[in-house]
């Protein structure tokens, strides 16, 4: 049996990272499967913070277009083309972005009408190649800061310590 995610709501952000990044390290200590990587790691996050919506957008070619991968939450659209929306643009410059207002964001891409805030994370493979990016909408005003970015950093840098197939297209 699985563990059961625990809500780390009335944690600080950076203790519930720290038991984040424990737990995704026992989960997927075997794991040499990005797919599988990215599941998990979408399923701690969402269910530790209940967030919108929590997943992975998938870098199917290179420099031009993400495909939706695994996700947790209401549905996501498929593809976001480099550039566009904070996840385009996160890939296109390679560094996290946080947006305390999505509607103060040119460009945003509404998938779920509830999302006020969101954070971006890239996600990079093991030789330094954009795999993909992790997106996290929040239904509240301004949820993300500086420790989430550096949680979902340290939680996404999984993918580049281990040895993992490459993401199919
Ligand atoms: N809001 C994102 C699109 C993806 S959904 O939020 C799941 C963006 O602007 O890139």
């Amino acid at each position: 049996m699985e563990p059961v995610i625990p809500d780390l709501r009335a944690h600080t952000r950076a203790d519930a990272y720290a038991e984040l990044l424990q737990m995704q390290t026992l989960l997927l200590d075997d794991a040499n499967d990005v797919i599988a990587a990215m599941a998990t790691t979408a399923a701690l996050v969402h269910h530790a913070f209940g967030h919108l919506w929590t997943g992975f957008y998938r870098v199917v070619e290179p420099h031009a277009l993400l495909r939706v991968g695994p996700y947790q939450g209401s549905l996501g659209c498929l593809d976001i083309t480099f550039g566009r929306g904070v996840c385009g643009m996160a890939a296109a410059d390679g560094r996290t972005i946080i947006v305390e207002d999505v509607h103060a964001f040119p460009g945003h891409i509404t998938c779920d009408p509830r999302s006020q805030s969101e954070i971006v994370v890239p996600v990079f493979d093991a030789s330094g190649a954009l795999l993909g990016v992790l997106d996290i909408d929040s239904a509240m005003p301004s949820a993300f800061g500086d420790a989430d970015r550096h949680g979902l950093e340290a939680l996404v840098a999984c993918f580049a310590r281990a040895t993992y197939v490459p993401v199919p297209v």
